[in-house]
């Protein structure tokens, strides 16, 4: 047996520039004249923080952090630990946070309380996806790229097992498993 993935196209890479394109506005608008830093978590917003941050018509220094969350392949399970930290000091400065996903939203709520250590004036989330649906902590984004009701989604950085990190659009994953050597005519 092996394990055949159907992939089914939700948002297309025009679709997501066009968005990425607004959000970028919406953020120069909005951090005018402030001490910006963008900070980007790790592996999974690593395609949408670089198509963002290049709309963002602005000066403003950029950072990661790497979160782990231990539990099944496609739940969190409200288990975070910090594998990276940032580097730069946060202090007095206005930190934007970027994920491609919300989805119980365990891992920004951990992460928020741990940015507000740093003294930061503010500190605000912008996430591609936000799965509203499925949260279990109250945490709200302050930019949001789409609203998806449910599904486990792969592509523009998202993965399921590391892979499909790397394809242009997002698409709706649901894992098949078919005797080896077969493949269904629509593939
Ligand atoms: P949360 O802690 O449940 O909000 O989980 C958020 C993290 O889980 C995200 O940073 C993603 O890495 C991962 N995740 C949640 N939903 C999906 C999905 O549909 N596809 C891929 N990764 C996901
Ligand atoms: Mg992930």
């Amino acid at each position: 047996m092996e394990t055949i993935d159907e992939l089914k196209l939700i948002l297309s890479p025009e679709k997501i520039k066009e968005r990425v394109g607004e959000l970028g506005r919406q953020i120069t608008a909005d951090y005018q004249g402030k001490d910006m830093v963008v900070v980007g978590i790790l592996k999974g917003a690593f395609i949408f923080m670089a198509d963002l941050v290049r709309q963002i018509d602005l000066p403003f220094q950029m950072d990661f952090v790497r979160l782990q969350s231990y539990g099944a392949a496609t739940e969190s399970s409200g288990q975070i630990s910090i594998t990276k930290d940032v580097e730069l000091s946060l202090k007095d400065k206005h930190v934007l946070v970027i994920e491609d996903i919300i989805d119980t939203g365990f891992t920004l709520k951990y992460l928020i309380e741990m940015l507000k250590l740093h003294e930061t004036a503010s500190v605000k989330l912008c996430c591609l996806i936000d799965k509203k649906e499925r949260r279990k902590v109250e945490i709200d984004a302050d930019y949001v790229g789409f609203e998806i009701e449910r599904g486990f989604l792969v592509g523009y950085g998202l993965d399921y097992d590391e892979q499909y990190r790397q394809l242009p659009g997002i698409y709706h994953l649901s894992p098949r498993y078919e005797a080896k050597g077969f493949f269904p005519s629509d593939r």
